[in-house]
C-alpha cells in the first residue's frame, strides 16, 4: 500500500488495493470504495452503481476492503435521510420546497486536498436524485494524530426555501458484540463525571438543551468502546466531540441486528432551519478519533491535536495566575485587591486576575452586578482605574488581567434601559430573570456588535490587560429574539452561537497577546469550536481538589490538562500539599489571600509555583498522559505523563482513602533505559518515603514489577520525577 499524498485512499474493489486517488478514476459504472486515513485508521466509504453512499468500515486501515465485508443494505447508508426508506433514526430530514419529506441522496463525485504534509481535506458530493438539492460529506484527515474532523454541507438549490429538522454533522455505524458509552455528565461543582453504561437496543439520546452555557450538565464528547468496557490500553474505542457550544445530541442507535448507528450533531430541538434558494448550511465539525490501544490512546491523539490544531498557542506556556474569586467574591475594594498583590509579590506568579464585581453604574446606592452590561469600572470600589491596577501589578512583576460576562445584561443597567428589545425573550411571556440577570439576543447585529466594543473598550482602554476571563453564567430558558423574522425563531439556537463566534474572532483578532480564558458558570461552555479562540477553559467552581481529582480525571479524555485551569484554593480544608500537588495537572493558579495564610502554607505555595515552572509545566503540556490507576475504580488516583523521546516522566499520585495499595506500575517508558527517581514538592523539613528515592531503576522493572507508594493515609499526595540515567 502507498499512502496518497492527498490523504484519501480510491481503493480499487476487486484488487483489494489502494491506489492514488484522482478525479478521472471516480467512475460511476465500477462502484468505488473512498477511504479517509490517518496514520493508523480509517473511515471508508463505498458508492455501488447506482451511485448509494455506503460506510463500510470505520477504524483499522482495511486492507482487502472489497472482500471482506458484507453486502452493503439501507442501514450501511453513509448518510440516512428521512422518508426514503430508512426506517430509523436519520441524519438528515428534509422538506423540500414543493413539501415532499423525502430525499434520496446518490454520489455525484469526490475530491481531496492537502493543506500541508499532514492535513488533508476530502468532499464526498452527494446530489438528490429529483431535486436541486445538495449535500457535501466533509473530512479533514490530520494523518499523526489520528484525529478524523467531520461536518457536513447542505445547499439548497431548489426554487424556494427548504426546511431542515435534522441536519447531524456525522452519522458513522458501527458493528461489534457490545457497545459501552461513556459520557461527561454533571452540574454546578460536579462537571465532568465519567459514567459508562451498556448501550441496550433502541435509541439513547444524550444532549443538552439549556442553549447558552450548554454543557453545564453533559460536555459535547463521548467514549465509545466496541467490545466491551473501555480500557484504558487495549481495545477498539472512539472519542467523538463535537466542535460546538451550543445544544447538542449524540443518538446511539442500536439496532434489532445489534449495530450501532451514532448520529452526532447540533440538538434539533426547536432549531428548525429554512434554508433559502442559493444558501448553504455547514454543520459544526465533530471530532473523532478510533484507536485499537484503548481509550488512553484516543485520549493522546486528542491532547497532540489540541496542542497543534485545537486550542489557541497550544505550545505556548500558560501563565501563573493569582485570582481574587475565592478569597473575596464580591467584597474587595482598590486596598484589598493591592493587598493581595503585595502579599503575592514573591510567589513567582506571572498575572493576577481580578474577578466579577469590578463594575458598576455610577449610583453608590447600587448593587454591584448593576452595571452588567455597562462596563464602567466601579469609581467606588477602584478611584484610580484598571489601568491603575493593571500598573500596580507591573511594578510588582506581574500582568493584569479581568473578568468579563460579554453576553449578559442586568435588568438595572443603562443597556437594558435604553435597549429592552436586545435581551433574548419571547413575546406575551412573563421575563425569566434569576438574579435579575438576562442574556442579549446576539443574533441582532447591533447587539453583537455593541458586545464586540464594550469587549473593544475595556482592552483598548487599558492596554495594561493582558488577560480575559470570558464568563457566561446564564442559560437561556426563553430562546426568542425580536430580531429574527416569524419564520427563523428558531434559527436562534444556532445563529446564537455563529454571533458569538464571529465577537470571540475580533477578540483574537485584534487583541492576539490577550490570553484568554472560557468560562461559563463553571464548565459549562468547554468545546473545541470556542477553545479555538481561548488558551485555556474554567472546567468547574468545585476548586476542592478531593473533587477535582475526579473533574480532570473526566476532562482528560478529551482535553489536555495544560488547558484546564487549577487553581490552589481553601475549598474543602485540604492540606496545602495535597492542593498544590493536584493543581500541578492543570493550567495553575492560585486563590488564596497569602498575607493571611500560615508561614508553612506560605514556603509551600511559593516552592509548588517554583517546582511547576521548573519540573511540571513543559511536561503536562508538551508529555503523553498515561491515566494509571482510576479514581472511580480504585482508592487512589495515579496519572504520569511521559516526555515524547521518553527520558523524562512524572508521577502524580493521590491516595482518596486510607488503605494498603500494591505497587504503582508505570506506562510508556523505554523498556531499555534507566531511570532516577525523584520526589518533588515535599513540605518543609519532610524527608521522601519514597523506597527508591535517588534510586536508579530499568524502565521495564517500573512498568512490570512497579515501585511502592509513598503513600499511607488519606488525602496524602506525592509527586515523583524519573529522569533517564546513562546505561
Ligand atoms: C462563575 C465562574 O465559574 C467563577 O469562577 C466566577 O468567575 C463567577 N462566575 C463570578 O461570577
Amino acid at each position: 500500500m502507498r499512502r496518497c499524498a492527498r490523504g484519501a485512499w480510491l481503493i480499487a474493489p476487486f484488487l483489494g488495493l489502494l491506489v492514488r486517488l484522482g478525479a478521472a478514476e471516480a467512475t460511476p459504472s465500477s462502484g468505488k470504495f473512498i477511504a479517509i486515513t490517518t496514520h493508523r485508521s480509517a473511515l471508508v466509504f463505498f458508492a455501488d452503481q447506482t451511485g448509494v453512499l455506503y460506510q463500510r468500515s470505520f477504524g483499522r486501515i482495511p486492507v482487502t476492503p472489497g472482500k471482506s465485508l458484507p453486502d452493503s443494505t439501507r442501514y450501511e447508508e453513509a448518510l440516512p435521510c428521512y422518508g426514503s426508506g430508512y426506517l430509523l433514526e436519520p441524519a438528515l430530514q428534509v422538506v423540500h420546497a414543493d413539501g415532499n419529506t423525502s430525499t434520496e441522496l446518490r454520489y455525484v463525485a469526490h475530491e481531496s486536498s492537502a493543506e500541508s504534509a499532514n492535513v488533508s481535506v476530502t468532499r464526498i458530493h452527494l446530489r438528490d436524485r429529483y431535486y436541486d438539492f445538495f449535500v457535501d460529506l466533509c473530512f479533514r484527515t490530520y494523518a499523526a494524530e489520528d484525529v478524523i474532523e467531520q461536518w457536513t454541507e447542505i445547499s439548497n438549490r431548489e426554487s424556494a426555501p427548504v426546511t431542515l429538522g435534522r441536519f447531524a454533522s456525522a452519522a458513522p455505524k458501527f458493528q461489534a458484540s457490545s457497545y459501552w458509552v461513556s459520557q461527561f455528565y454533571g452540574d454546578v461543582l460536579r462537571e465532568g463525571e465519567l459514567v459508562e453504561e451498556r448501550l441496550a437496543p433502541g435509541l439513547k439520546i444524550l444532549d443538552s438543551k439549556l442553549t447558552v452555557r450548554a454543557h453545564l450538565n453533559r460536555n459535547p464528547s463521548f467514549m465509545l468502546s466496541l467490545d466491551g468496557p473501555a480500557q484504558e490500553e487495549t481495545g477498539e474505542v472512539i472519542g467523538g466531540t463535537l466542535a460546538w457550544s451550543g445544544n447538542f445530541s449524540f443518538g446511539f442507535d442500536v439496532d434489532s441486528d445489534a449495530r450501532l448507528r451514532v448520529l452526532a450533531g447540533i440538538s434539533p430541538l426547536g432549531a428548525e432551519r429554512r434554508l433559502q434558494p442559493g444558501k448553504t448550511f455547514v454543520t459544526p465539525a465533530m471530532l473523532w478519533s478510533w484507536s485499537a490501544a484503548g481509550k488512553g490512546q484516543v485520549s493522546r491523539n486528542f491532547h497532540r491535536w489540541a496542542r497543534r490544531y485545537g486550542i489557541r498557542d497550544g505550545d505556548k506556556p500558560r501563565p501563573v495566575l493569582l485570582n481574587n474569586w475565592e478569597t473575596t467574591f464580591f467584597d474587595f475594594n482598590e486596598t484589598k485587591l493591592l493587598a493581595l498583590f503585595d502579599g503575592a509579590r514573591d510567589l513567582g506568579i506571572d498575572l493576577f486576575l481580578l474577578d466579577d464585581g469590578w463594575f458598576s453604574d455610577k449610583d453608590p446606592k447600587n448593587h454591584e452586578r448593576i452595571g452588567l452590561g455597562d462596563w464602567q469600572t466601579n469609581p467606588r470600589i477602584l478611584p484610580h482605574g484598571l489601568s491603575f491596577l493593571a500598573d500596580q501589578a507591573h511594578q510588582r512583576g506581574f500582568g493584569f488581567g479581568i473578568w468579563m460576562e460579554p453576553e449578559s445584561v442586568h435588568l438595572g443597567s443603562k443597556l437594558y434601559r435604553d435597549h429592552p428589545d436586545w435581551i433574548m425573550r419571547q413575546p406575551h411571556r412573563e421575563l425569566q430573570a434569576p438574579n435579575t440577570q438576562l442574556l442579549l439576543d446576539l443574533t441582532r447585529p447591533e447587539t453583537r456588535d455593541y458586545v464586540w466594543k464594550a469587549i473593544d473598550r475595556v482592552l483598548g482602554e487599558n492596554p495594561g490587560i493582558t488577560y480575559l476571563k470570558w464568563d457566561a453564567n446564564r442559560v437561556a430558558p426563553q430562546p426568542g429574539s425580536s430580531f429574527l423574522p416569524a419564520d427563523e425563531q428558531q434559527h436562534l439556537p444556532v445563529d446564537y452561537q455563529r454571533a458569538l463566534y464571529e465577537i470571540m474572532q475580533r477578540m483574537k483578532e485584534k487583541y492576539p497577546n490577550v490570553t484568554a480564558m472560557l468560562c461559563a458558570g463553571g464548565g459549562g461552555r468547554v468545546d473545541y469550536a470556542a477553545l479555538k479562540y481561548f488558551h485555556s477553559f474554567w472546567p468547574s467552581d468545585s476548586t476542592d481538589p478531593l473533587q477535582r481529582i475526579y473533574i480532570q480525571w473526566g476532562y482528560s479524555h478529551l482535553f489536555p490538562a495544560w488547558a484546564l485551569s487549577s487553581h490552589i484554593t481553601s475549598m474543602g480544608h485540604r492540606p496545602m500539599k495535597f492542593s498544590i500537588d493536584v493543581a500541578f495537572t492543570g493550567a495553575l493558579g492560585i486563590d488564596r489571600d497569602v498575607a493571611k495564610m500560615s508561614e508553612d502554607d506560605h514556603v509551600a505555595l511559593k516552592q509548588g509555583v517554583r517546582v511547576y515552572r521548573e519540573h511540571v509545566r513543559d511536561l503536562v503540556q508538551h508529555g503523553d498522559l498515561y491515566r494509571l490507576e482510576s479514581p472511580y475504580d480504585n482508592k487512589r488516583a495515579v496519572l504520569s505523563y511521559i516526555a515524547e523521546d521518553r527520558t523524562r516522566a512524572l508521577v502524580f499520585l493521590y491516595q482518596l482513602r486510607e488503605t494498603a495499595m500494591g505497587p504503582v506500575k508505570l506506562r510508556g517508558l523505554d523498556p531499555t533505559r534507566l531511570y532516577r527517581a525523584h520526589e518533588l514538592n515535599l513540605p518543609r523539613g519532610e524527608k521522601s518515603r519514597l523506597a527508591i528515592e535517588d534510586r536508579v531503576v530499568g524502565g521495564d522493572e517500573l512498568m512490570t514489577t512497579g515501585f511502592a507508594s509513598p503513600l499511607r493515609r488519606a488525602i496524602e499526595s506525592a509527586v515523583i520525577e524519573f529522569t533517564t540515567e546513562a546505561k
